[in-house]
């Protein structure tokens, strides 16, 4: 394997030291990308020395990544000026792995610079979400993208697509005869997909408060889920094959229905306790601007208008602060036709659970239970897996030290994500939906199904 080099750009920021850095080092101990070399680049007065401190610490002991934290070098650089960026690219060997962990706003124009400068052949460009703020705005970055490398070179990061459990939908569905006959608008009445998280604000405002959980979650995170979950079976899991299926089902997903506020729902969290510790409300977390209006809270209904979807509600729903942590997709099928009479009981609907950590699968349905043979009673069949070998970011990393984009979300699904949304956003924007409130600790609302 020939020499790479990784630049992060934004190397001193929140997004490079907990999940970049992390899944690196995972990455470099469990042996992947040899003789890596890393540079660190952002505007701050950082030294080798200092860059080296914050490497060695998210890589942890491993003598490889230590290795590569040893060497790595930190230029004092402005991401949006050709002469720094050239000046870096002098520092590499071998081929590039750019990452603008940045803001969407710096990441764009880190890219109108890069067009003045000569990328070494085959560089990786590598993203994180948001990707552009909205759909003008992904089209417009992913054109300047596409002037700078080829598109099997622009590496969309979704860290949910190297989780294991949520790639283990693919295995669920296409891998074995039981649920994939079942899984279309014939036998399921409705889908969730829930990222119920009990942590808060976590000193994020910089960014949260200018995405909110729509944004944060629901355009991103879950409309990828919600992609696997409803794609059609790939022939090979090709990257090719695999976007295509996926971009198939997003370019035929919508809001549930014209009236946003039937099909969303927005809401933030006020004052409250949670696990024992005491949270204030959103609106007076340090860095939040109250006025803004961002919400800790989402729903979106919508439907998927293929022949095998249609006509089945999918409800994404995430929250922040939230007392019950939930993260799983529910699969609740239809009720059977018809209970023979003198079959009693329990009328609990069938449903497929797929729990994304812990990493969960169960089967709720009805059969004759203990005691009386004609009553029936709810049973769960249930499975726990453990983790995969690597961590969800290591996973996706993975995929662009192999060039490989499998992993990456595609141009245009990146703007389908959010032509998606924007229907909904725009009536947020315009007070057509309410910001309701929920004390932190608490459920939170949701909107009844349709
Ligand atoms: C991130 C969001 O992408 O995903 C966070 O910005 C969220 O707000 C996180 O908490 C959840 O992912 P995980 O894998 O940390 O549970």
């Amino acid at each position: 394997m020939t020499d790479q080099t990784l630049i992060i750009l934004g190397a001193s920021g929140d997004l490079t030291g907990r999940l970049l850095l992390p899944g690196l080092g995972a990455l470099l101990t469990a042996g992947h990308v040899p003789g890596l070399t890393l540079i660190g680049a952002a505007v701050d007065d950082w030294d080798d020395a200092r860059w080296r401190e914050r490497v060695h610490e998210s890589f942890g002991d491993g003598p490889v990544a230590g290795e590569v934290a040893d060497r790595a070098r930190y230029l004092r650089t402005d991401v949006t000026h050709a002469d720094d960026l050239r000046r870096l690219l002098g520092e590499a060997r071998g081929s590039v792995v750019i990452f603008f962990a940045l803001p969407p706003a710096v990441t764009a124009r880190a890219c109108r610079a890069m067009l003045d400068v000569d990328l070494p052949e085959g560089t990786r460009l590598v993203l994180e979400k948001p990707f552009g703020t909205g759909s003008a705005a992904a089209a417009e970055l992913n054109a300047l993208l596409t002037r700078l490398v080829p598109e099997e070179r622009v590496h969309r990061v979704d860290h949910f697509l190297g989780k294991s459990t949520v790639l283990n939908i693919l295995g669920l569905r296409f891998a074995n005869r039981i649920f994939e006959p079942l899984l279309s608008n014939a036998h399921v009445a409705s889908v969730e997909i829930v990222f119920d998280e009990d942590l808060a604000l976590e000193n994020r405002a910089g960014y949260y408060d200018h995405a909110g959980a729509l944004a944060d979650m629901i355009q991103s995170h879950l409309l990828q889920i919600l992609g696997l979950l409803t794609m059609e079976p790939p022939f090979t899991l090709g990257a090719a094959e695999f976007r295509d299926r996926k971009a198939d089902v997003l370019r035929a997903t919508r809001p549930w229905s014209d009236d946003p506020a039937e099909c969303s729902l927005r809401a933030r969290y006020t004052a409250g306790e949670l696990g024992g510790r005491k949270l204030p409300s959103y609106a007076d977390e340090p860095g939040v601007d109250p006025d803004r209006g961002t919400e800790t809270l989402a729903e979106l209904i919508v439907a998927v208008d293929t022949w095998r979807w249609a006509g089945v509600p999918f409800r994404l729903r995430s929250g922040k602060a939230i007392g019950n942590r939930r993260r799983e997709a529910v699969i609740t099928f239809r009720k059977p036709p018809r209970v023979p009479d003198g079959l009693l009981g329990c009328d609990q609907p069938d449903r497929l659970r797929i729990g994304f950590g812990p990493d969960r699968l169960a089967v709720d349905f009805n059969i004759n239970g203990p005691g009386d043979p004609f009553e029936l009673d709810p049973v769960t069949l249930a499975a726990e897996f453990g983790e995969g070998d690597l961590p969800p970011y290591g996973e996706v990393l993975r995929g662009v030290f192999e060039d490989d984009p499998t992993l990456s979300v595609r141009a245009d699904t990146a703007e389908q994500c959010w032509r998606i949304v924007e229907p909904v956003t725009g009536a947020w924007r315009a007070g057509k939906v309410p910001l309701r409130e929920y004390p932190a600790g608490g459920s939170g609302p949701t909107l009844p199904l349709p």
